[in-house]
């Protein structure tokens, strides 16, 4: 693949909901000496890194994103010594290793927060805490709203109020304050001296507020989040921040990247918080969002890949995180979303750049839509009545192998119960069986692999500014170039490969440019899909 200097250009980065992946000690919650266990699977997936969700200490409030202690592994995962092996078994596997940092907010039990609520003088300046409106205050001090529900702001016994974008047990940090850039600069040097390769950095749009905290003047605001600009998200003062982060991670053999999870209103915006000095990738969720239809995915494709290469920065594409329903269930669910979630995986593989791979979708897992309310952990699920968030779904432990639940992901239970029938999409059951979704997924990373125009743009891309290639013209800086197809059909080249995309539930016959080399329909004349 692409020179070590460049790996994260065109890497296939694998993300592990650690408490959900492998269990090692029988508590039904999995942790980092179960990671390590695996990571045979993930070399033999041919993933190119991991991305490990928080395991650092923490009350699990929002399943570690309220972080306590940003050096210090939670008992529930492991200790640092766990935490170090696993890096240093990846490296030998090699495998990089990508760990979450959640700069937004803290936990409530973190020391600072402690602080500020035990009145410690100029504690409560690290939080963005305020007196509320009308009578006694008795008001909060905007009409912001959580993104998991509710107000976005909790008072305090004496009166102030604080802000958290999210749960109440995440107060939002006060950026603008010195000590917490330079907290986070140590917490970023504590990691990278560990070893790791990058991080992924939780809500990088979310940390600098506008100034004042103006109201909205309406309501749903959740559902406006990456579609507009808000007071909350996307401000372009945290840019600096990003700048300061790449200086600091640049600062480190490597290279060691940072990775936005930013929601932004459009392509362009989001290519900002990868520009040359800022991160170095940001996930594309406008292809994640987009609906089952070929002319919409072909805009986003060529909008991203248009808006990336201008700033000279790789294209990501998922379809799949712990945040959202998975992709089987979202493109219909069934056997027909299982076909259309493995057409999509091989379109996601073949594109030019870096793509994520969520846990279980190797093995085409559908999302779990029949949790029993009292299972569920999600704060969203919990602050909304059970309305909104259900993200408990797709984080479902994952079935490895054997007849029955926990389906070898540990030696006790599972912290969210795992449906029956999910024997035969485990590890084992799929492992030599060349029509399932785990040999698809290892078939195309191997491809990748092994077709020089896969993944890796050529030499140069990086520095031109264009599209993605027009129809039946000059293939553009990614080396991509479409071609014309019927509706409801994509079809594109790559140097030395070709690949179609069918959307229609029929068929279609194409003036094939080349051999058909993988196809992700069960039956070989149904796709020519790669
Ligand atoms: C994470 C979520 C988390 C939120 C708050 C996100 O974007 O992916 O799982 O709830 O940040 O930290
Ligand atoms: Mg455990």
């Amino acid at each position: 693949m692409t020179a070590s200097g460049d790996w994260w250009r065109d890497a296939v980065i694998y993300q592990v909901y650690v408490r959900s992946f492998a269990d090692s000690d029988g508590d039904g919650v999995g942790d980092l000496r179960g990671v390590r266990e695996r990571l045979p699977h993930l070399a033999r997936l041919g993933v190119d890194a991991v991305w490990l969700t928080p395991f650092y200490v923490s009350p699990q409030a929002d399943g570690g994103y309220d972080v306590a202690d940003y050096r210090a592994v939670d008992p529930l995962f492991g200790d640092l010594a766990d935490a170090d092996d696993l890096v240093r078994a990846a490296h030998a596997l090699g495998l990089r290793v990508i760990v979450d940092v959640v700069p937004n907010h803290t936990s409530d039990q973190h020391p600072w927060f402690r602080a500020a609520l035990a009145g410690e003088p100029g504690a409560r300046e690290r939080y963005h805490f305020h007196p509320g409106r009308g009578a006694a205050g008795a008001q909060p001090p905007n009409d912001w709203e959580s993104v998991f529900g509710g107000p976005a702001w909790s008072r305090t016994p004496d009166g102030q109020w604080y802000l958290h974008l999210f749960a109440p047990e995440q107060p939002d940090l006060n950026w603008e304050h010195p000590e917490v850039a330079e907290e986070f600069a140590s917490v970023l040097r504590f990691w990278l001296d560990l070893g790791i390769d990058g991080f992924r950095v939780d809500v990088a749009h979310g940390m600098v507020k506008a100034p004042g905290l103006p109201d909205l003047g309406h309501g749903a605001q959740a559902t406006l989040i990456g579609t507009q600009p808000l007071p909350f998200f996307d401000q372009d003062g945290v840019h600096e921040i990003h700048r300061s982060w790449r200086r600091l991670l640049d600062s480190y053999e490597g290279p060691r990247i940072g990775v936005a999870e930013a929601w932004a209103p459009s392509s362009e915006r989001l290519a900002l918080y990868v520009r040359p000095d800022e991160l170095h990738q940001a996930f594309n969720f406008r292809f994640l969002k987009c609906p089952w239809d070929a002319e919409g995915m072909r805009t986003v494709i060529d909008e991203s890949l248009a808006a990336t290469t201008s700033v000279g920065a790789p294209t990501t594409w998922v379809l799949s995180n712990h945040d959202v329903v998975r992709h089987v269930t979202r493109y219909g669910g069934g056997a027909r979303g299982l076909a259309r979630a493995r057409a999509a995986a091989l379109l996601m593989l073949a594109l030019p750049g870096s793509a994520y791979v969520y846990q279980g979708e190797e093995l085409g897992l559908p999302e779990v839509l029949d949790l029993p309310d009292a299972a569920r952990k999600d704060p969203a699920f919990l602050r909304s009545a059970g309305q909104d968030g259900l993200r408990d779904g797709c984080r479902v432990p994952i079935p490895w192998s054997g007849a029955q639940p926990p389906y070898g992901f540990g030696p006790g239970g599972s912290w969210l119960p795992q449906p029956a029938g999910w024997d035969g999409l485990s590890v084992a059951a799929q492992t030599g069986d060349p029509h399932s979704t785990l040999e698809l997924y290892r078939a195309a990373l191997e491809l990748r692999r092994a077709l020089p125009g896969l993944g890796a743009p050529e030499a140069g891309w990086a520095q031109t500014a264009g599209e993605a290639g027009s129809e039946d013209g000059a293939p553009g800086p990614t080396g991509m170039r479409w071609l014309p197809a019927p509706e409801g059909v994509l079809l594109f080249t790559r140097p030395g490969f070709a690949c179609t995309f069918n959307t229609r539930p029929t068929p279609v016959e194409l003036p094939a440019p080349g051999r058909p080399v993988l196809s992700s329909a069960p039956v070989e004349t149904d796709g020519r899909t790669v």
